[in-house]
């Protein structure tokens, strides 16, 4: 589209589009040779912190899969290097946090510092990355929520049963508080940097959240999501609001803040979308593991989604969750090929 804004924008806007847009969760990734090629030479770290080497692997599945949107290639956790967290990218495992926070002391050292100084890398890559996209497709930009990167801090990694966060939060609510109001300023500051620079959609990762119950989601966690979508709300552009497994936060996320909701598997959109109602877009939402299932399988579970979803305007097609390195590239572009061939759009 030439023409004023990109259906994926206008649909964050529940305006009428030509046809459903489409973009996925962690759509560069080790999924594709080119990125397996890349990582052979460069660490994660390397990748993220070189704005030549990032504007190259977020065009990559621009190229590949004609999705309707670029996410800049970033990591959620390099914020907390600002803060004074150390971290790497240990083998098959995931990220190990060199210097934990486990008690109020950590969290009154932990640095709030202006995004320019140890981010600038960023602002740079989505600069970059809007000159060589040159309108063809908006680019999003994105952070961690507080809860989502307060149990990476605690926890040192990733985690089965959030016990340091859950407990953080009922034996030292202090800390807590004074965890979650750093980490929602050094975030809400990260994205307005982020849209000051060409970002033209933000979405907030709560990946982590669905551990927690509706009543400790309104307490411990909401008041600072609020925060920053309240920060954010005046910058004209779409703010996607995801978390996984929150089929029971739902309402509760909506109030928090967000244009758009990410959906995971776990709800139908239908019912995702009776529960929410009319006056917010939905994205979402096929299980990642259906797209290395038979493309028969594949294509009826695409079409499913679209059915319960498609006819209210304000629909993004995406995945629940990020795309898993085993997921066959051929896949995820009949996914894409599929979608934009589907004519019940509004
Ligand atoms: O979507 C995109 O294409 C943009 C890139 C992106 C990355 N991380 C690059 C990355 C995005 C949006 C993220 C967000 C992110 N990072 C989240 C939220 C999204 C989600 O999946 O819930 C989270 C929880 C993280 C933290 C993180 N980073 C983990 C848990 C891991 C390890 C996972 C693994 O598969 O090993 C990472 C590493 C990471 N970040 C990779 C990529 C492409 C894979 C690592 C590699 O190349 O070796």
């Amino acid at each position: 589209m030439e023409e004023g804004l990109s259906r994926f924008i206008r649909a964050c806007y529940r305006q009428e589009v030509d046809y459903v847009p489409i973009w996925f969760m962690r759509q560069a990734g080790r999924y594709m040779a080119e990125y397996r090629a890349l990582r052979e030479k460069y660490s994660l770290l390397t990748l993220c912190k070189t704005p030549e080497l990032a504007v190259e692997v977020t065009l990559q599945p621009i190229r590949a899969l004609g999705v309707d949107a670029a996410i800049l290639f970033a990591d959620i956790l390099l914020p907390l290097e600002s803060m004074g967290i150390g971290f790497d990218f240990a083998h098959g495992e995931g990220p190990v946090i060199h210097n934990p926070v486990r008690s109020l002391a950590d969290v009154q050292a932990l640095r709030v510092a202006p995004p320019e100084e140890h981010l600038g890398y960023v602002f740079d890559a989505i600069r970059m990355i809007r000159a060589a996209l040159s309108g063809k497709v908006p680019l999003i930009g994105f952070a961690g929520a507080p809860f989502t990167l307060a149990s990476y801090m605690i926890e040192g990694g990733h985690s089965r049963n959030y016990i340091g966060p859950k407990l953080m939060m009922r034996a030292d609510p202090g800390a807590w508080s004074l965890l979650m109001t750093k980490l929602a300023t050094v975030v809400r500051e990260y994205l307005l940097g982020q849209i000051r620079a060409g970002a033209q959609a933000v979405q907030l990762f709560d990946s982590w959240v669905g551990c927690l119950s509706p009543a400790d989601y309104q307490q411990y966690v909401a008041p600072y999501v609020k925060i920053i979508f309240d920060g954010l709300r005046a910058e004209r552009v779409p703010l996607i609001h995801f978390g996984a497994g929150t089929a029971t936060l739902l309402d509760h996320m909506k109030a928090a803040g967000g244009d758009v909701i990410g959906i995971d598997w776990r709800v139908p959109m239908d019912n995702a979308r009776s529960q929410l109602g009319p006056d917010v877009a939905l994205q979402g939402n096929l299980d990642p593991v259906l797209l290395m299932a038979p493309r028969l399988e594949l294509e009826r579970a695409v079409r499913d989604i679209l059915r319960r979803a498609a006819h209210h305007p304000g629909y993004i097609f995406n995945l629940g969750h990020g795309i898993l390195p085993q997921t066959p590239v051929d896949n995820v572009k009949a996914v894409v090929d599929l979608v934009h061939a589907y004519n019940g759009a509004k």
